[in-house]
């Protein structure tokens, strides 16, 4: 997420705001607007995967990914006018005329839209945008050095963690700057009570001998979706039940492994917390083996997993054959990578795409 190139300069690129697409420049909210001042808003993160084989960006779990906008939506008193499926379109509409032909970032964001001053959440009109930008990792998948953090994470009843709304992520800046300006990669957070609870923008898995184990949701996590991919895999693919259960700061210490999941984390091996080794103190093997599947999965590259996978400029095929030597050189290729793509993002769509998006206008 370092793409800091302000949209207003950024003529090429094509946002979606309140039903519409258009220019990232003409897209603009007044300086009063109410999620500006309160952080009154709920958003997502949603990683398009470029495949060299197919030629197409897959969006990983982008179903998954509006179900929960629509849960924090609900929790936040905002109205989204669109439907999973509505959302799920506009988001690949958005990859295709913006002609991200590689890794990518989709980020919709429901807000109160209001231009007044008076905190609350009822009997104010909400909007709703979407735009995508090229993005490679977020943080490094070959081993974090975490620390952790001295704050806490917030409450389900100050501000619900469940909810991804954007207010909240004053806690997680805290701690990843804490992390940050201690010398170490990421931060983890634990709960008032003192259990662990999550990263800053990821979930916590420790390998506990045989026992993978993962804070439950009652712990103020946010309920990730490849926290839930992590479990899926772990159980179908290496027959690994994962245990949701509290844990305390000091298990850390003494884990196998630890990973860190996120959509923008990706699969994310600790090999260090609190300047102590995790397990070898080199990534781990469960860590190495969950990363491998995942590469796989989210670029359309196993069958079973497809529904997964949204692809956005019509491949219909899966690529298995040479998976590990395509996965391993779109990465090397890409890792790092964060600058814009340069397309001039008026890609020409499908018309039946272009029949939703229509539909969709507030
Ligand atoms: C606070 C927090 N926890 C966990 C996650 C992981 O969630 P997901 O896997 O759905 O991206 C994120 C990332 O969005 C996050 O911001």
């Amino acid at each position: 997420m370092s793409n800091t190139a302000a949209l207003s300069q950024r003529t090429d690129m094509v946002v979606f705001l309140n039903g519409e697409f258009i220019p990232a420049h003409q897209a603009q909210v007044g300086v009063m607007t109410h999620a500006l001042s309160y952080g009154t808003g709920c958003f997502e993160g949603l990683r398009g995967y470029w495949n060299t084989q197919t030629q197409e960006t897959y969006i990983f779990r982008a179903r998954e990914h509006y179900e929960r906008l629509h849960r924090s939506c609900r929790i936040m008193n905002i109205a989204l006018p669109y439907s999973v499926q509505e959302l799920v379109d506009i988001s690949a509409e958005l990859v295709r005329r913006n002609g991200l032909r590689e890794n990518c970032y989709v980020r919709p964001f429901a807000y109160k839209a209001d231009e007044i001053i008076g905190v609350k959440l009822h009997e104010l009109h909400d909007h709703f945008t979407m735009y995508a930008v090229p993005m490679g990792d977020y943080v490094s998948t070959t081993g974090l050095r975490c620390g952790v953090s001295s704050w806490r994470r917030v409450d389900d009843n100050m501000i619900p963690a469940r909810a991804k709304i954007s207010g909240a992520y004053v806690n997680s800046a805290f701690a990843k700057t804490e992390a940050l300006q201690n010398g170490f990669d990421e931060a983890i957070m634990l709960t008032a009570e003192g259990h662990v609870s999550e990263g800053s923008a990821e979930n916590i898995f420790l390998v506990l001998g045989s026992e993978l184990v993962t804070p439950p949701p009652s712990e103020n996590i946010l309920l990730g979706v490849t926290r839930d991919t992590v479990i899926q895999l772990a159980r179908r693919e290496m027959d690994r039940i994962t245990r949701e259960r509290v844990i305390d700061r000091t298990e850390l210490y003494g884990a196998d492994e630890i990973i860190l999941t996120g959509t923008g984390a990706q699969i994310a091996p600790v090999v260090e917390v609190d300047h102590r080794p995790i397990g070898s103190g080199k990534v781990g093997p469960v860590a190495s083996e969950i990363q491998r599947l995942y590469a796989e999965v989210v670029r359309g590259m196993r069958p079973e997993y497809m529904d997964w996978c949204t692809p956005c400029f019509g491949a219909t095929s899966t690529a298995t054959r040479d998976a590990d030597h395509a996965v391993a050189s779109e990465q090397s290729s890409h890792n790092g990578h964060t600058g814009h793509n340069g397309h001039n993002g008026h890609v020409k769509s499908s018309g039946s795409r272009n029949k939703v998006a229509r539909a969709s206008k507030s």
